[in-house]
C-alpha cells in the first residue's frame, strides 16, 4: 500500500527557486535573491518548529534538510538554495545526491568572494556551534591554501531574533567572541543571521577587516545560473508573466514568523503553515 501523503495546496508559481532556512534568517539571502532576480517566483521554507539547527547534531540536521529539499522539489523548483550555513556545512552532499535539481550552499561562495578578498591570506569565519564545528569553512579556505581562524558564537542568532542587533549587548558579544582571533584581514559572517549585525562586527574589527556576507556571495552565484528572466540559464529567455512572487511555509507559528522577520526586514507574500508532523508525508498540489 502506498504511504499516505497528506495533501496541501499550493497556488502555482512558475519556475521557481526554493530557498530553505532553520527560521527567518536566510530571509536575508532572499533578499539578495529577490534584489537580482526580480522577475522570478521563489518558495522559502522556514524550518522555525526545529530552530536553531546550529546547536543540533548534524546527523538530525541533514535528516531536516533532506526533508525540506524533497517538499520543495516535489513543489516542481528548478533550483534548491540551502540558505542555512549550519545545514549547508552538513547536508549538502546529500542534498545534491537526491534533488533533480541544481542545489547552491551558502559555504562555497563565501569562501570563494573571502579567497578574493584577502591579501594577507589569513581569513576569519564565525557561524553557530554546527557550522564551526564541521570544518565545512576551515577546510574549504586551507584547501585554497588560506590560514583560517574559526570562532562559534551562538548567542548572537538569539541576539539577532531579539532584535537586539544595535544593541550594547551585542556589541559586548561580539568583542568577546573575536577578542583572541588573529590578524585577519577578511571576515566570513557565516551564518543567516550576521548580516544584521554587520554594523557591530565592522566596528569590533576595524575598517581594515573585509566582511564577506554570504548571503551576498550565494544570490550572486545562484543569479549568474538563473538569468533575470525565466529561462534556466540555458536556452533562449522566456519572459515571466506576473514573475516575483514568493510563497512562505513555516513549520511553527507562521505569526511568530512574521513577527521575528520584521527584524529582518519583514515578509512580503504569502505564509502557509506546514507543520512538521506534516512535512514528511505532505504533497503540495499547485492549483492555478
Ligand atoms: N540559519 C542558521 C545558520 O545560518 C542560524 C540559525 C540556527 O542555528 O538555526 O547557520
Amino acid at each position: 500500500m502506498p504511504p499516505y501523503r497528506k495533501m496541501i495546496s499550493v497556488p502555482a508559481l512558475d519556475s521557481a527557486i526554493g530557498v530553505f532556512d532553520s527560521g527567518v534568517g536566510g530571509l536575508t539571502v532572499l533578499q539578495a535573491l529577490r534584489r537580482r532576480l526580480p522577475q522570478r517566483d521563489f518558495f522559502y521554507l522556514g524550518d522555525t518548529a526545529r530552530v536553531p539547527y546550529g546547536r543540533k547534531p548534524p546527523e538530525m540536521v541533514e535528516e531536516f534538510a533532506k526533508e525540506i529539499g524533497d517538499f520543495l522539489c516535489g513543489l516542481g523548483v528548478k533550483g534548491l538554495v540551502v540558505a542555512c550555513n549550519t545545514a549547508s556545512a552538513v547536508a549538502l552532499p546529500s542534498l545534491i545526491e537526491r534533488s533533480p535539481v541544481p542545489v547552491w550552499g551558502v559555504i562555497e561562495p563565501g569562501v570563494e568572494a573571502a579567497a578574493r578578498a584577502t591579501r594577507t591570506g589569513i581569513v576569519g569565519v564565525i557561524g553557530t556551534k554546527g557550522t564551526i564545528g564541521s570544518r565545512a569553512y576551515q577546510r574549504r579556505l586551507e584547501q585554497r591554501g588560506l590560514e583560517a581562524w574559526a570562532q562559534a558564537c551562538p548567542m548572537l542568532v538569539h541576539v539577532v531574533e531579539e532584535g537586539l542587533a544595535e544593541s550594547a549587548e551585542a556589541e559586548l558579544l561580539v568583542s568577546e567572541y573575536l577578542r583572541n582571533r588573529p590578524a585577519i584581514d577578511t571576515l566570513i559572517l557565516g551564518c543567516t543571521h550576521y548580516p544584521l549585525l554587520r554594523g557591530v562586527i565592522q566596528r569590533a574589527v576595524g575598517d581594515a577587516v573585509r566582511l564577506v556576507d554570504s548571503a551576498e556571495v550565494t544570490a550572486e552565484a545562484v543569479s549568474a545560473a538563473f538569468q533575470p528572466v525565466n529561462g534556466d540559464g540555458r536556452g533562449a529567455p522566456v519572459i515571466q508573466a506576473n514573475g516575483g512572487r514568493v510563497i512562505h511555509f513555516v513549520t511553527g507559528d507562521p505569526l511568530a514568523f512574521a513577527h521575528t522577520a520584521a527584524v529582518i526586514g519583514g515578509v512580503e507574500g504569502e505564509i502557509i503553515p506546514l507543520p512538521v508532523t506534516e512535512l514528511a508525508s505532505a504533497r503540495a498540489v499547485t492549483v492555478p
